[in-house]
């Protein structure tokens, strides 16, 4: 269903934009009014191959269009801060690196190598969502988007029991679905934010955030619209987190970085337009048995640091 907010926001209605330039726009992830009043002239004329003048006349129009947003005071703000609530993980250790847990109204990024823990933290989290505050939990309910197929109802279970939770309870509270690809992806937000409004929901996990994109969009020409989609699709989320006052919990593998000779040979997947929209990024590392190493990066108010924590059967513990 099209609302009407929907509707207004289609960029067909924009002066100068015909069907065949719609239909490129939208195929290069320009979905909205707003994406093209931010937009520069000049990738937007690549983007619909029109001239840069026509482009920067479709521009001047959006900007009439588009919601631009208010400025907000400081107080507001402050007042919106103070309701940022922190989800516990397990780990003590981790929940002090990242000031005492997971925070509402952001995102948070975990990335490393396949067994680093990533889709194990999330599991974890969609069990402590459901605890009441005073338990480090939310009280709430989670959705889980699922791309690798990598959910396991059993591994909530043995959570669950761990903090003499009813397993079957805490299953019914964690809402799941399966994307095929991107759009699938990016269309699953829609739903949630419709079924948000039918119960509490807390948290929203994406794991993973990349994989589709990652396969789908191959080679340097894709890349411009790969990170095109995962902008809006990041921005889709944040927005979520913040109507929800929730915790979004995205995952994202790294890839070889063939030119690093010293440091660190691998790098996130997703490049600035991941990294820049993330509000925590976790690096998370392998270390001996059950331990992991979570590194806290380009944090907007806290000291980088580390924590060791393990993955048990019953879960993220230090
Ligand atoms: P990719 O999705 O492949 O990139 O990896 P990931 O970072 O999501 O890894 P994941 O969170 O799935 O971690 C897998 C690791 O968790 C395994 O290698 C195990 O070491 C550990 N693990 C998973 N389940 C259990 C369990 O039931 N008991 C114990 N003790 N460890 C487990
Ligand atoms: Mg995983």
């Amino acid at each position: 269903m099209v609302s009407n907010s929907e509707d207004n926001n289609m960029i067909d209605k924009l002066s100068g934009v015909g069907p065949a330039t719609a239909e490129k726009l939208k195929d290069a992830g320009y979905l909205d009014i707003m994406s093209i009043a931010v937009a520069s002239p000049s990738e937007l004329a690549d983007a619909a191959e029109i001239g840069e003048t026509a482009a920067s006349k479709i521009i001047i129009d959006a900007r009439k269009h588009a919601n631009i947003g208010d400025f907000e005071t400081g107080a507001k703000l402050f007042e919106k801060r103070q309701q940022v609530g922190h989800l516990t993980s397990g780990s003590k250790l981790l929940d002090e690196l990242l000031g005492g847990g997971f925070e509402s109204q952001a995102i948070i990024e975990l990335f490393g190598e396949f067994g680093s823990g990533k889709t194990q933290i999330a599991h974890q989290l969609c069990v402590i969502v459901q605890l009441p505050k005073e338990k480090g939990g939310m009280n709430g309910e989670a959705f889980y988007i699922d791309t690798e197929n990598t959910f396991r109802p059993e591994r909530i279970v043995q959570m669950a029991e761990a903090y003499e939770l009813d397993p079957d309870e805490v299953l019914s509270k964690i809402h799941v679905a399966r994307a095929y690809n991107s759009n699938h992806q990016m269309l699953l937000v829609d739903k949630v934010k419709e079924y948000s409004k039918d119960f509490p929901a807390k948290l929203l996990i994406v794991d993973s955030l990349t994989a589709h994109f990652r396969a789908e969009y191959v080679g340097r020409g894709a890349l411009a619209d790969r990170q095109q989609k995962l902008n809006k699709h990041m921005h889709d989320l944040l927005r979520w987190g913040d109507l929800n006052n929730g915790v979004v919990c995205v995952t994202n593998q790294v890839a070889a970085k063939p030119d690093a000779f010293f440091g660190d040979p691998t790098r996130p997947i997703g490049g600035h337009i991941v990294g820049h929209t993330a509000t925590f990024r976790i690096y998370l590392r392998k270390s001996k048995g059950p331990k992991r190493i979570a590194r806290l990066i380009d944090s907007p108010h806290l000291p980088e640091g580390e924590a060791v924590f393990t993955i048990s059967e019953i879960g993220i513990r230090d």
